[in-house]
């Protein structure tokens, strides 16, 4: 029965807290006047997208963003994509990162037509502005797109991979995370009237100041923290018998 009090104290820890781990609001940049209002913790691969939607922004609404991620392999490359015209990487206007063989951090823009042609090229963005650093173990990218007058909704992909081969970036793996780098930006916010369509977590707090997350992204780690504890809470009960 000893054994019962600690599991039972850190499965009601997983409950109440669904950001046990590192979430896109604690993350900070050391640059000066970089800032963004929004932040999304995506769901695979590690990555975080942190962003500013000015939709005052002449002649065009703009977009900023820093998405981090670790590259597959500390040699390898991350992406962040946009995809005007469908949700997953064919069509993707992507932003790619990564280390040359004399160590500086360089960032490209490929025009993604499909998984066979990966092309080096302007994006149907306009690209304002871009850069890309590594930083503790993470690659940052750091961007400022010009956007459409309608976008309210963007379809983004993230991906990772292990390496770079001739400043070209080599096949990712194929795994469920790298399939599932996918999801919508969601630019104007549906509001205090979205409810959470599933119940059994406590209400994630909302954020204050920087990084609000949206509903799914909180839903999602919730999900996961009460399945974590609900494992917890099933062992402890074993033990504890
Ligand atoms: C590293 O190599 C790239 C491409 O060859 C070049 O553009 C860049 O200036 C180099 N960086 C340094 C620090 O030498
Ligand atoms: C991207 O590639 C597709 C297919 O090759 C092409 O139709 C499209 O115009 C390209 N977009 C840009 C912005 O270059
Ligand atoms: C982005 O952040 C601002 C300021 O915190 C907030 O008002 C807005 O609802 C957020 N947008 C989304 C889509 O979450
Ligand atoms: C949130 O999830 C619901 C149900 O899964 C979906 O219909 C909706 O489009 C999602 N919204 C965003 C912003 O991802």
């Amino acid at each position: 029965m000893a054994s019962f009090i600690p599991f039972f104290f850190i499965t009601m820890a997983l409950l109440i807290s669904p950001a046990y781990s590192l979430t896109c609001t604690s993350q900070t940049f050391t640059q000066k006047n970089t800032r963004f209002t929004n932040c999304t913790d995506l769901p695979v691969l590690k990555a975080y997208l942190h962003w500013t939607y000015d939709s005052t922004a002449k002649p065009k609404p703009t977009l900023s963003v820093a998405f981090i991620a670790p590259p597959a392999k500390p040699d390898g490359w991350v992406a962040w994509a946009l995809n005007p015209t469908g949700t997953g990487m064919a069509g993707a206007q992507s932003l790619l990162a990564f280390k040359e063989s004399n160590g500086s951090v360089v960032l490209k823009t490929y025009n993604i037509s499909s998984y066979s042609s990966i092309v080096q090229s302007k994006l149907f963005y306009d690209v304002l502005d871009k850069k890309a650093e590594f930083s503790g173990g993470s690659m940052r990218i750091f961007a400022k797109l010009a956007l459409p007058n309608d976008a309210t909704e963007l379809n983004q992909v993230w991906q990772v991979g292990a390496a770079v081969k001739n400043g070209m970036p080599e096949k990712h793996d194929f795994g469920p995370d790298n399939l599932n780098s996918k999801g919508t930006l969601s630019l104007v916010s549906e509001a205090a009237t979205a409810t959470p369509t599933l119940a059994p977590a406590p209400a994630p707090t909302s954020g204050s100041g920087i990084g609000g997350q949206n509903g799914n992204e909180s839903g999602g780690s919730s999900r996961i923290g009460v399945h974590v504890a609900f494992v917890l809470l099933f062992a402890s009960l074993l033990l504890g018998f």
